[in-house]
């Protein structure tokens, strides 16, 4: 079978298993089984495949058939540039989050003074702290997590990624292994945001495979929300700021809930289909 016979032939299969994009998703597991560039399949259209590369790919699409992610299939994805490693117990980094690391390390380029200290709460696998450590090469990132299998991901990234010395992580519940001390400059976090009742209804490749604690954020789904709004202050500068993630059509409690809890709401910045998704605010005026 060719290259471009296994591509027809699996995207019908995922199509009918309900698969989004099944020709984008096809192509690039078969190009992670014969190691090339998805844009390099074009050119050999017409290569035959060795029945060991025909036996990868099956099992490969058989796993996409049942909805687990690309991501996890191949190991790893692209968060603004840099090869993350993703399994079962983190959350796969999405391209809103992107979005999220640049503002945060825009805004560290115009602080003066000594380095930025920042801390990303709820750091999953550890794709902001990094980027934003390797974006802005003076600041420490501060990360914490409540799940030790998501800072053994994080960590292991950190180091891939060289940038293990100015990225620490803290394992626990929220603010209560941050050290009081610090004040930081940034506080940064794409917080589980899904209302939990609702978590039955997202799609399988997230409801199945995404971990529970990464999605769950209370029955309203604000839950981090509160408690951010409450204690994030304590922990910031007073010229600091707090960057928040958030799902779709929450952003009017969000900004609420800030402002009622005696934070300035700067802005709310849409992602790139138009949709609010990032808070920022400051302590306060
Ligand atoms: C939506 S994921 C975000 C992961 C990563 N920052 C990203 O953007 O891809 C939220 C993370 O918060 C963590 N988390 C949940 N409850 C927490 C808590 N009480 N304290 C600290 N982290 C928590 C989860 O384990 C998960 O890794």
């Amino acid at each position: 079978m060719t290259v471009l016979d296994v591509i027809q032939r699996s995207t019908d299969f995922l199509s009918r298993k309900g698969v989004e994009s099944p020709r984008l998703q096809v192509e690039l597991l078969l190009a992670h089984v014969l190691q090339m560039p998805r844009m390099k399949l074009y050119l050999n259209f017409d290569r035959a495949l060795s029945e060991p590369e025909l036996d990868t790919l099956r099992s490969l699409i058989k796993r996409r058939a049942e909805r687990e992610p690309l991501q996890h299939i191949v190991g790893s994805t692209s968060f603004c540039g840099f090869e993350i490693a993703v399994n079962r117990d983190v959350l796969v980094p999405r391209p809103e989050t992107e979005l999220l690391a640049e503002l945060a390390w825009s805004f560290l380029a115009t602080l003066a003074g000594p380095p930025a200290t920042v801390l990303d709460f709820g750091t999953g696998s550890g794709c902001l702290a990094i980027a934003v450590a390797l974006k802005s090469p003076a600041a420490t990132v501060h990360t914490v997590d409540i799940s030790e299998a998501a800072l053994v991901v994080a960590r292991a990234n950190a180091l891939r990624l060289g940038a293990g010395e100015r990225v620490l992580f803290h394992a626990g519940d929220g603010f209560s292994v941050i050290d009081p001390g610090i004040a930081f400059d940034l506080i940064v976090s794409n917080p589980p945001y899904i209302p939990s009742a609702e978590i039955v209804t997202l799609e399988p490749e997230v409801r199945d495979f995404d971990p529970r604690l990464a999605l769950d954020g209370g029955a309203d789904g604000l839950e981090f929300y509160r408690l951010l709004a409450a204690q994030g202050r304590a922990h910031l500068k007073p010229a600091g700021k707090l960057m928040l993630e958030f799902g779709e059509g929450q952003h009017g409690e969000i900004s609420a809930l800030f402002t009622n809890a005696g934070w300035t709401v700067e802005t709310v910045v849409k992602d790139y289909s138009g949709r609010e998704r990032i808070l920022i605010a400051r302590p306060g005026d």
